[in-house]
């Protein structure tokens, strides 16, 4: 059974997709154990407890260290048995200890076909304006295993988008997200069915 933990900074429309096809049984053998977002208003939290999901605001300015904060949240996830984390719009980076204890269980969404537009800096429209300006013709999202860092461990799950030569960075930003809206339940799927090999 693969215990889930999502993590999320914002809306929280991944976490919902991802929500909806568990409630749908598209994703068997998994159930969503904890949500956490570092932001206390996050539409993330608003959904997980509108479903009675444990919904928890932790940031690591709450604690006097990184250590401390490492300790809560690793305790936290013992707590709930998780063997498993999914980053859905999370702007943090997870504290190098909790990467070392979830190898290949910790993925996350990318709004772009990495290793194309990722990295620091290159989030929300970022991305999308990026794409526009290199001229590319194909956009996409891509699921990839979390490591240390950032946007760079291996590919999961990766689908194209065409960009258009009207497209402006909000029309390809919407594009991209209803195609994240249906791969991320199939690459969480993948580690249900315990089909994901390196
Ligand atoms: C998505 O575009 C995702 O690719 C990126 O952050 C955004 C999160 O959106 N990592 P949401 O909070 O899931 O609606």
């Amino acid at each position: 059974m693969l215990r889930i933990a999502v993590f999320g900074s914002g809306r929280g429309s991944n976490f919902h997709a991802i929500l909806a096809a568990l409630q749908q049984g598209r994703i068997p053998n998994a159930q969503i154990c904890l949500v956490i977002s570092n932001n206390s208003s996050a539409g993330i939290l608003e959904i997980a407890r509108a479903n009675s999901l444990p919904a928890i605001h932790l940031s690591q300015q709450l604690f006097p260290t990184e250590s401390a904060y490492g300790d809560a949240l690793i305790a936290l996830l013992r707590q709930q048995g998780v063997n498993f984390i999914a980053l859905a719009g999370y702007m943090k980076r997870l504290p190098s200890r909790v990467v070392g204890l979830f190898p290949d269980r910790i993925v996350n969404i990318h709004p772009a076909l990495l290793p194309k537009f990722g990295g620091k800096g290159m989030y929300g429209h970022h991305v999308h304006e990026a794409v526009i300006r290199s001229g590319e013709r194909l956009s996409g999202a891509t699921v990839h295993i979390v490591d240390e860092e950032y946007d760079h461990g291996a590919v999961v799950l990766q689908r194209t988008v065409d960009v258009s030569p009207d497209d402006t960075p909000e029309t390809l930003a919407a594009k991209v997200l209803r195609i994240e809206h249906e791969l991320y339940p199939e690459a969480i799927r993948l580690f249900a069915e315990g089909r994901y090999h390196r």
